[in-house]
């Protein structure tokens, strides 16, 4: 029996309710016996800066730090540029060097959710456009944003994707850029992640971002795992989300070599916040990938066929087209575990 202790950050909005519903979940799966979970409870996000003033405190980095791996809910950016403000999870992927963001989008047996797709997006998680460095210039008439890549960066996630796909069964890699408008940027990015793919058994193939986007909507089944920077990589993983079922079902995990934190790839949806309406299977199906990688195999595999058992019966989340609640959904997750 495992015994591991796990940093939960709600974070805002639905984050709560996703959250309270992933640990329900785990809970159960410890009553079963095969594991056991301690819970390290920090905070962090837009509702913790209004409150406190500081969005992403140190002892929140340092709690998570001492757990095994964290789960996230979401956190709440404003569109606007506000003082002292810093986005709660692209600090942490940064200061604790999450460098890679993976994604899968795989078929599932619910409404609109495309037959043969079963693809990563392996997002680098911590430079690129996400450096956050922008400047207004000329009384604002004149704004600049920095993109940094840097050989390292592009080094680790390209070889991160490519050990990846070696382990999948048809071991082919998109490197998805935009170096023919951005050569130097996007062309460091391009080439180094190539190179460093060289040294594993895969197909390497590279494709232009706004082609890959094309042909994710037209033929996502010819893709495997597709590496890209992160600004590309946030958006058509959204749009890998919409192939096979929506942001509801959609997990992933920032990982880095010293510390993971697993979240979903949607946000604190605050359109339906506070309602108990929320799909949890996003942030159910992130806490498998972190049982994965924290060497619990067999009740992570056990955890996502409970997924797919649950999806593929019913009944479901509104976002589905279904009835049930967040925390009765948990339950039907729960229940199918038992059986799975
Ligand atoms: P969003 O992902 O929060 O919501 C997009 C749409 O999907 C909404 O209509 C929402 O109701 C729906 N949706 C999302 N998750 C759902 C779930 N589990 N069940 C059912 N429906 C769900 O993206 P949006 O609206 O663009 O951003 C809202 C806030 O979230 C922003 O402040 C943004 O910065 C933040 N955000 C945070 C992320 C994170 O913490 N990793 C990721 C994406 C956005
Ligand atoms: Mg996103």
């Amino acid at each position: 029996m495992g015994k591991h202790t796990i940093c939960l950050i709600e974070g805002d909005g639905i984050g709560h309710e996703v959250i309270q519903a992933a640990k329900t979940v785990l809970e159960g799966i410890q009553v079963t016996g095969e594991l056991e979970f301690e819970w390290l409870y920090a905070e962090a996000g837009w509702e913790l800066f209004e409150r406190t003033g500081n969005s992403i405190p140190d002892v929140t980095l340092e709690i998570a730090k001492s757990a095994k791996a964290t789960l996230f809910g979401a956190a709440t950016s404003p569109s606007k540029k506000v003082a002292g403000f810093r986005g709660a999870i692209r600090h942490m992927r940064r200061a604790l060097d999450l460098y890679a963001n993976v994604r899968p989008a795989k078929h599932h047996a619910i409404p609109n959710s495309r037959v043969g797709v079963d693809l990563v997006v392996v997002r680098e998680n911590t430079e690129g456009l996400y450096v956050e460095q922008e400047r207004s210039y000329l009384d604002g008439e004149l704004a600049v944003a920095e993109a940094v890549i840097t050989k390292r960066a592009s080094q680790r996630i390209g070889a991160y994707a490519a050990k990846l796909a070696s382990s999948r069964e048809r071991k082919t890699l998109h490197v998805a850029h935009k170096a023919n408008v951005l050569p130097v940027t996007q062309g460091l990015f391009l080439n180094t992640a190539k190179e460093a793919a060289l040294n594993f058994d895969v197909t390497v193939k590279d494709i232009i971002i706004d082609n890959c986007a094309m042909q994710l909507v037209a033929r996502p089944e010819q893709f495997d795992v597709i590496v890209t920077t992160n600004l590309f990589g946030d958006i058509i993983s959204d749009l890998t989300a919409g192939l096979v079922g929506g942001l509801g079902i959609a997990a992933s995990g920032n990982i880095g070599d010293q510390y993971a934190i697993f979240e979903s790839v949607h946000g604190s949806a605050p359109d339906i916040a506070g309602q108990g309406i929320a799909n949890p299977t996003a942030t159910v199906l992130a806490a498998a990938m972190m049982l994965r990688h924290i060497g619990e195999t067999v009740a992570a595999n056990r955890l996502e066929k409970a997924v797919e058992i649950a999806l593929e019966h019913g009944p479901r989340t509104r976002d589905l087209g279904g009835t049930l609640t967040t925390s009765q959904f948990a339950q039907v997750l729960l229940e199918a575990y038992r059986t799975a």
